[in-house]
């Protein structure tokens, strides 16, 4: 009878061994509680995240997480939600595991995943809502963009009816190009967009990411967001 191989550690990541490593590929590991890099665990929750989370609350999807501001602050603004923010890069997820440990979150969980490929472990109707913050606008390569008609078939499948994607962007077009988009997706209806959000009725509740931040302060430029819902 043939034994399963015990995985490598980077084989969880790469395809292929690598001469080097990023340090904090290895640092993940400090953060059982806050981070997950297993594909196989993330899949085996599929359908039962409530019961990791050992509560009933509803639950969001964040793709693209970056260094988890978004993600913290709204765990704390919403301590009756449990956020899982998906996001690659290793750093990124170590700097959200340890600021979410130093707020001693128990809403929040990070994974090192391709946003693509959540119905891999996400099941029918099993999240509320998703957030979409600054993603690559793919200049010129505006195919590789996320916010495609592929991901509303993901969300078809996932997100209960009712539930809302968010998507914020400094990215003028990427804006406009969105709510050109949504006019060919029958059951999905654009809710709430504005080009100036910080000057919009939206802007108290706002929680910042990283990126806004910089947008903000250092560019002074004016953020565009918009709510979709699914209505069927
Ligand atoms: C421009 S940054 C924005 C980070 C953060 N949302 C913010 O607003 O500050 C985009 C982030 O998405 C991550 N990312 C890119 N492609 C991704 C994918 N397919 N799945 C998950 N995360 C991805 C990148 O590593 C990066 O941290």
């Amino acid at each position: 009878m043939s034994e399963t191989r015990v995985k490598e550690y980077w084989e969880h990541f790469f395809e292929k061994p690598k001469k080097q490593y990023n340090p904090y590929m290895e640092r993940l590991k400090e953060y059982p509680e806050y981070i997950m890099y297993d594909k196989d665990i993330m899949d085996s929750h599929k359908g039962k995240w409530n019961e990791y989370f050992k509560n009933e609350n509803p639950i969001y999807i964040e793709i693209g997480s970056g260094s988890g501001n978004f993600a913290i602050g709204m765990c704390q603004k919403y301590p009756n939600r449990n956020h899982i923010a998906m996001e690659l890069r290793f750093k990124r997820l170590h700097s959200s595991a340890r600021k979410s440990k130093n707020y001693g979150l128990n809403n929040v969980l990070f994974l090192r995943r391709f946003g693509e490929e959540i119905t891999e472990f996400v099941a029918e109707n099993e999240i509320e809502g998703m957030y979409i913050n600054f993603p690559d606008p793919w200049e010129g390569n505006e195919k590789n963009r996320i916010i495609q008609k592929p991901l509303f078939d993901t969300l078809d499948k996932v997100m209960k009816v009712g539930g809302k994607l968010f998507f914020k962007t400094d990215h003028d077009q990427y804006y406009l190009d969105t709510l050109e988009l949504l006019k060919g997706i029958d059951n999905y209806e654009i809710v709430y967009h504005t080009s100036d959000l910080h000057k919009s009725e939206k802007a108290v509740d706002n929680v910042l990411t990283e990126f806004e931040q910089l947008f903000l302060n250092k560019f002074k430029k004016n953020i565009n967001y918009i709510e979709i819902q699914k209505i069927k």
